[in-house]
């Protein structure tokens, strides 16, 4: 058998385990593995135009049997991208959604251009949205929150490897490690889903810590303390945007409408592009 035709049948063969474990995109995400393990162009990767070593066709067997196990793509390449970097992932930290992105984008959008703001990224787990915030930002401090020290462990390393220096991170349960009156905005992307709905999701978010994914009463316990605390922690004028799940803008407007603080001087619902309700902006007195 020549080199092509090993080519050939690796590729054939990776198509088939991926399809069996019910996989929906297998060539693209083969092609994936390739490219980013090997190096090799992904036009290149994507016709079966190159040639690999025995050690690296062994390293591919493995990755695609990892995914065959449905481990997540981004965490056997160890990256993700995310806005304009990529980030390291590891299974101590989620892997960062597109969606999430649009929190970023609500957030710049109050962050102006050279102000000097603090920024508090509460669950900030691998630090995307603290730290795309303060590459955007460069003149803002960035403080980066969370109650797992393993994440913050990852957050730092995606901030050194971007290179920002305006950003830092905090272990905290939610907002408690916070001084009374110091922030100007509060992000965040808090755990949401209802423990009940666990069987019900797809295989691979059982390799994500669950507690970046769970919340208890029905997703919004996070979101309850986070609508508590945050009128203390913020600075008169200052602004709490934060995502929540697809189909729980209506329990969120029920938490904001209940608000003890008297504070509230602003709240809306931001939907996404698909017309779903997805993040909660309030303004405090
Ligand atoms: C949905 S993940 C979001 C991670 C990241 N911000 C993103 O968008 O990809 C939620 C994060 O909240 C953290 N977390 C869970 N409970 C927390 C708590 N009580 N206080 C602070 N962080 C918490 C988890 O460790 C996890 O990193």
């Amino acid at each position: 058998m020549n080199r092509d035709d090993t080519t050939r049948l690796h590729l054939k063969n990776a198509v088939k385990t991926l399809g069996n474990a019910g996989i929906p995109l297998a060539r693209n995400e083969i092609t994936q593995i390739i490219s980013h393990f090997f190096s090799i162009p992904r036009y290149r990767a994507v016709t079966g135009d190159f040639r690999l070593s025995s050690p690296q066709w062994q390293q591919f067997q493995k990755a695609i049997q990892q995914r065959s196990s449905r481990i997540p793509l981004q965490y056997i390449l160890g990256s993700c991208s995310f806005w304009k970097h990529e980030f390291t992932v590891t299974p101590d930290v989620l892997i960062p959604r597109p969606e999430t992105e649009h929190l970023v984008e609500t957030a710049l959008n109050y962050l102006p251009k050279n102000g000097n703001e603090v920024v508090v990224d509460c669950c900030t787990g691998s630090g995307c949205v603290a730290i795309s915030l303060a590459w955007e930002r460069p003149n803002t401090r960035v403080i980066g929150c969370d109650i797992s020290s393993a994440a913050l462990k990852v957050a730092e390393e995606n901030r050194t490897k971007i290179g920002v220096d305006n950003c830092s991170f905090l272990t905290s349960d939610m907002l408690q490690s916070l001084k009374a009156g110091s922030v100007d905005i509060i992000t965040a992307n808090p755990p949401y889903v209802s423990p009940a709905d666990a069987p019900s999701l797809e295989a691979e978010l059982s390799f994500e810590p669950a507690a970046a994914l769970f919340s208890q009463k029905n997703g919004l316990n996070h979101i309850r303390t986070l609508l508590r605390q945050a009128p203390e922690i913020l600075k008169k004028n200052g602004c709490l945007m934060f995502e929540f799940g697809y189909n729980q803008g209506e329990a969120v407007r029920k938490l904001a409408e209940n608000d003890v603080s008297g504070r509230i001087r602003q709240f809306t619902i931001i939907k996404d592009l698909n017309g779903y309700e997805r993040i909660g902006f309030l303004r405090y007195a």
